[in-house]
């Protein structure tokens, strides 16, 4: 059965390490069929409109889609699009690699973020001059699919939530609780840390965590302060899963300060396709391109990011090379 791929590079480098990560899907001559699509800030001044209509069908009915980065536009074009995909969780796995500066090289986790409701539900009023307010949203069946997906990822070895139910007891404890229980039903074990104690402990020990469930805001600042530990924004990947469809995509921007200059590190967008692979069942070719970044990473050629002169090109050519 041939997948239909969806690429949209977006701005800035996403021109430079999108076709960058098809070149390494295509090499793999699996039954992919790629189309690609604009977005961003560039086809906003042409049309005026950051996300064109045909963009958002393509990711609304593509298999999968990998996404570069869009410029000023980015929340009118990354939002949207993740509800093209129906996603309710982003995946964001922040890892140290051999050969790549890390303040805590012994870092290995994943977050499991709610991708739909808490404070980013849309909810906010500016009640007078002097106030200002916002509505949090937890619902039940958002943190059941969310547990869901978790308890399927973790398999038999459990996973951390993180939350703020001591404070927030109503909504964050609807959230832990719901885990919770659609855990014990799974039979998977799960551990519990406030979100605040929980930034402190993974600075001063990430090892003692593994996979952690947060609501939606706590996994946003959680998961970049993680980033922050394994030393590399070029590094993270990160996914977009929804029950039909998925969207793939590296965690950082556009970096206009090197744009053009075809030195972008590769490696984030080359990872999120390798979990593309996973999400469509190709385990084998996941494992082989992550093999491959890894064996790059520590054995070169790097990008001036990591220290090295080398350019995307020549990163992506050792990748394939490898594989
Ligand atoms: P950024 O991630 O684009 O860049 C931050 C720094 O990291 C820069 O010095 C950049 O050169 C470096 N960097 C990032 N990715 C790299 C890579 N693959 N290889 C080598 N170096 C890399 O974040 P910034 O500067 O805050 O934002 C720039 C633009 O990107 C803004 O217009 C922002 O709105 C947009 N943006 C879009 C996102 C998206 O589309 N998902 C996410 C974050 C920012
Ligand atoms: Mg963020």
């Amino acid at each position: 059965m041939t997948h239909e791929i969806a690429v949209i590079p977006g701005d800035g480098i996403g021109q430079e390490v999108t076709p960058a990560a098809v070149e390494v899907l295509e090499s793999l001559d699996l039954e992919f069929s790629f189309t690609e699509a604009e977005a961003g800030d560039a086809v906003a001044e042409k049309t005026g409109e950051a996300l064109p209509e045909e963009t958002y069908e393509l990711a609304a009915s593509a298999d999968a889609t990998l996404f570069g980065a869009a410029g000023e536009t980015a929340a009118d074009v990354i939002l949207p699009l993740r509800e093209a995909v129906d996603s309710f969780v982003n995946v964001r796995p922040a890892k140290a690699y051999p050969g790549v500066d890390a303040v805590r090289p012994e870092t290995d986790l994943v977050f499991l973020r709610e991708n739909t409701e808490g404070v980013y539900a849309g909810h906010e009023d500016r009640l007078t001059e002097d106030v200002a307010t916002l509505t949090r949203v937890t619902t039940q069946s958002a943190s059941r699919k969310l547990a869901e997906f978790a308890c399927e990822y973790v398999d038999a070895d459990g996973f951390t939530i993180a939350h703020k139910a001591n404070v927030m007891r109503e909504t964050d404890g609807l959230f832990r609780d719901t885990v919770a229980t659609v855990a014990k039903e799974h039979g998977v074990a799960t551990d519990e840390v406030l979100m605040d104690a929980f930034a402190t402990r993974v600075c001063l020990d990430p090892t003692q965590f593994d996979v952690v469930a947060c609501p939606n805001l706590a996994g946003d600042v959680l998961s970049d302060l993680a980033a922050g530990l394994v030393g590399g924004l070029g590094l993270l990947p990160s996914a977009n899963i929804g029950e039909q469809r998925a969207l793939f995509e590296p965690v950082h921007g556009t970096a206009p300060d090197i744009a053009g200059e075809g030195v972008a590190n590769p490696a984030a967008t080359i990872i999120s396709a390798a979990m593309l692979l996973e999400y469509l069942d190709y385990d084998e070719e996941a494992d082989a391109v992550h093999a491959a970044v890894e064996a790059t990473l520590a054995e070169g050629p790097r990008t001036p990011d990591l220290g090295g002169d080398a350019s995307t090109e020549d990163v992506t050519n050792a990748i394939i090379e490898r594989l």
